[in-house]
């Protein structure tokens, strides 16, 4: 079997052998983002957006060009509206925040779906309880699938924010954004997306989905950790308070009170990222460089060998819809009498890297009627020998549990 010509980019590859399968958890870095977080050290460190000397104006520049290269990467209309944070959870919180605490009213109504991550939920409870709304989930079908008629039932006139996941990080299935951006819109309100798992595998453009929040993390796109974006339409942003307040988000301080930067800086309080922001720079080029055409073709032909494999494994059951091309190389599932943290730890000793447990998605195990699931998820640099070694360990944990001959 040959092996994917992008996996020789990973040094982890080389130093640690194994067949990683975590992507939706984290990505692996290939040599180039090492190289930029490690350039801008050697060659740029100072504190940006403060100093007048050279090296303090190249790394202004470098996470001024962060910006711009992210900018593209979703196809926003300037740069003022790419805010950069830690992660997805610090962009959602932000605009929970700033935009929900201040927007959202007694009565409103604010939809997500039983399927987000936590961090997607966590900060709605958060607003609905603070400011007398109300939370409502959308519940998808089985395969993923939230149908016209449940968005009938669930979103009403009094719905002023949306909240949903663009690809569930456990069904791996795509959520219609633009019919719900076009549904809360009919209100006067705003849709926030949750693209942890879209952005990383396929083109996401903030304005042909009618965004108004956008957010995703640095990391499961192959950048440093530590670097996040929140893509924000710039009319809501100049509207809203800072999030967080201190150095660099200030126009002038008095002793009285204060008036904040311009955008986005308004949104990046203290000493901000930099070296980061560069390596996720790095990491955008990378993604381009190897096209979505080319990630989604490896993700989908890898995942319907592995729904081929396991579907040969009646004791096997698959989480979400039953085709493979509706899954953007996320494939959880379950083996009957063995628990995932067993089916986790036995893939362990062969090396073959997967996530067990709840995936930060209780509510969505809840509703799927499983405690946890094993995961394994895909990303460009998998290949059809980690297909093979994850079916073959994979048919080994029933054995191995002392549930089969
Ligand atoms: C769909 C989704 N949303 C949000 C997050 C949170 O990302 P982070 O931990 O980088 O903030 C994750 C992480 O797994 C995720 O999969």
């Amino acid at each position: 079997m040959t092996e994917n010509r992008f996996r020789q980019d990973f040094p982890v590859f080389d130093r640690k052998p194994c067949v990683y399968l975590d992507s939706a958890a984290t990505a692996q870095r290939p040599a180039c983002v090492i190289e930029a977080e490690k350039y801008f050290y050697e060659n740029m460190n100072a504190n940006p957006l403060r100093g007048l000397y050279e090296l303090s104006m190249a790394a202004t520049d470098a996470y001024a060009e962060a910006r711009s290269s992210v900018r593209g990467l979703i196809n926003a209309s300037g740069d003022e509206e790419i805010i950069f944070t830690r992660n997805s959870t610090e962009s959602l919180n932000l605009v929970a925040y700033s935009y929900g605490l201040n927007f959202i009213h007694e009565g409103d109504e604010i939809v997500t779906t039983v399927m987000e991550h936590h961090s997607n939920i966590l900060p709605w409870q958060m607003v609905a309880e603070k400011n007398g709304a109300r939370l409502i989930y959308l519940e998808p079908e089985m395969d993923g699938t939230i149908s016209d008629e449940e968005l009938d039932r669930k979103i009403s006139a009094k719905c002023r924010l949306i909240a949903v996941g663009h690809v569930s990080n456990v069904l791996g299935c795509v959520n219609p954004v633009k019919k719900l951006a076009q549904r809360v819109h009919d209100n006067g309100g705003v849709i926030v997306v949750d693209a942890a798992q879209s952005v990383p595998h396929m083109p996401v453009d903030v304005q042909d989905l009618g965004c108004d929040f956008l957010a995703f993390s640095g990391h499961k796109m192959m950048a440093p950790f530590g670097i996040g974006v929140l893509y924000g339409k710039r009319e809501l942003l100049e509207k809203m308070p800072p999030f967080l307040t201190g150095g660099e988000m200030i126009e002038y301080v008095r002793l009285d009170g204060a008036t904040w930067a311009e955008l986005p800086h308004k949104f990046e309080a203290g000493t901000v990222n930099p070296a980061g922001a560069y390596g996720l720079k790095a990491a955008t080029e990378y993604l381009l460089n190897v096209g979505f055409d080319h990630i989604r073709k490896t993700e989908d032909e890898l995942t319907s060998a592995i729904f081929e494999g396991l579907s040969k494994m009646p004791y096997v059951h698959i989480c979400g819809s039953s085709d493979p091309l509706r899954h953007t190389g996320i494939i959880s599932f379950t083996i009957a009498g063995v628990h995932p943290h067993d089916i986790a730890s036995i893939l362990d000793t062969d090396k073959v890297d997967i996530r067990a447990g709840h995936h930060c998605a209780q509510p969505l195990m809840d509703y799927l009627g499983v405690g946890n699931t094993a995961r394994a998820s895909l990303y460009l640099y998998n290949d059809e020998n980690d297909v093979a070694a994850f079916l073959d360990s994979i048919g080994k944990v029933r054995r191995i549990m002392g549930l089969d001959a």
